[in-house]
């Protein structure tokens, strides 16, 4: 079931099934001269969405901007600083949990992500805490890449120049979704760099095409088939596990 699919009188019979929602969550970034700068909320999207069409799932709407400030560098890159974004999914697992969706997990596609949704979850526990108070809900942040399998099946793919930005994997799993908005470019050198991240001109200059340490032209909708096969597996029995986990 998709949640901005429904109507409220489904939602609500929806939840007194299962308190478990999944939020696609990622970023609107750039990626190579090639990618798609909504790769990484795609990602999470299009693995979703394929395990709701084989599994018993809700899935909420997805959280498409998120901490990527080293990118404005790039043309077309949103950020929000960690504060804002630590806010924003207070509030939205707040409104989904007053509804009874006290199951909520986060699949995130971006890695600019993580310490940021782990902050927010510490403050919205922190919360409670204080107070003496339980939360009364469970937050989960589950990477797509860290789903059973996948990681197996890209050091298959992709031996050499998967890199960790623009990788072949994630451009792949847009590929398989939107064979129509596949691009192409001469990569200058094949595998890019690799590097720290800090602010957005340090990045520019050490990344200048946008890519670290990766080979995209390694991407096909053939091997984006396979990974999303391989994740739609592993999340549904992670969603299910998360679901039926008891409560002490
Ligand atoms: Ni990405």
């Amino acid at each position: 079931m998709r949640l901005s699919w429904s109507t409220w009188p489904e939602l609500e019979a929806r939840i007194k099934a299962s308190p478990a929602v999944v939020i696609p969550i990622g970023s609107n970034e750039q990626h190579g001269p090639t990618g798609l700068l909504g790769t990484d909320w795609m990602c999470p999207e299009i693995i979703a969405h394929a395990a709701h069409a084989k599994g018993d799932l809700l899935v909420g709407p997805t959280f498409n901007v998120g901490m990527a400030q080293h990118h404005l560098g790039f043309p077309g890159s949103i950020s929000l600083r960690p504060s804002t974004m630590i806010a924003a999914l207070r509030d939205w697992s707040i409104s989904l949990a007053g509804h009874g969706l006290t199951r909520i997990y986060f699949l995130n596609g971006h890695g600019g992500n993580v310490a940021t949704i782990e902050a927010a979850f510490s403050e919205i526990y922190s919360e409670a805490s204080w107070r003496g108070e339980k939360r009364g809900f469970a937050l989960k942040l589950k990477n797509w890449w860290d789903l059973p399998g996948v990681a197996k099946l890209c050091e298959e793919l992709y031996p050499k120049g998967h890199g960790s930005h623009a990788t072949p994997s994630e451009i792949a799993v847009t590929q398989f979704a939107y064979p129509d908005a596949i691009k192409t470019a001469n990569y200058a050198p094949e595998i890019a760099p690799t590097g720290p991240i800090r602010e957005a001109s340090d990045f520019r200059a050490r990344y200048p095409d946008g890519r670290m340490g990766s080979h995209p032209a390694l991407a096909s909708p053939e091997g984006g088939r396979r990974i999303v096969e391989t994740a739609v597996a592993g999340l549904i029995a992670d969603v299910a596990a998360f679901a039926n986990e008891p409560t002490p």
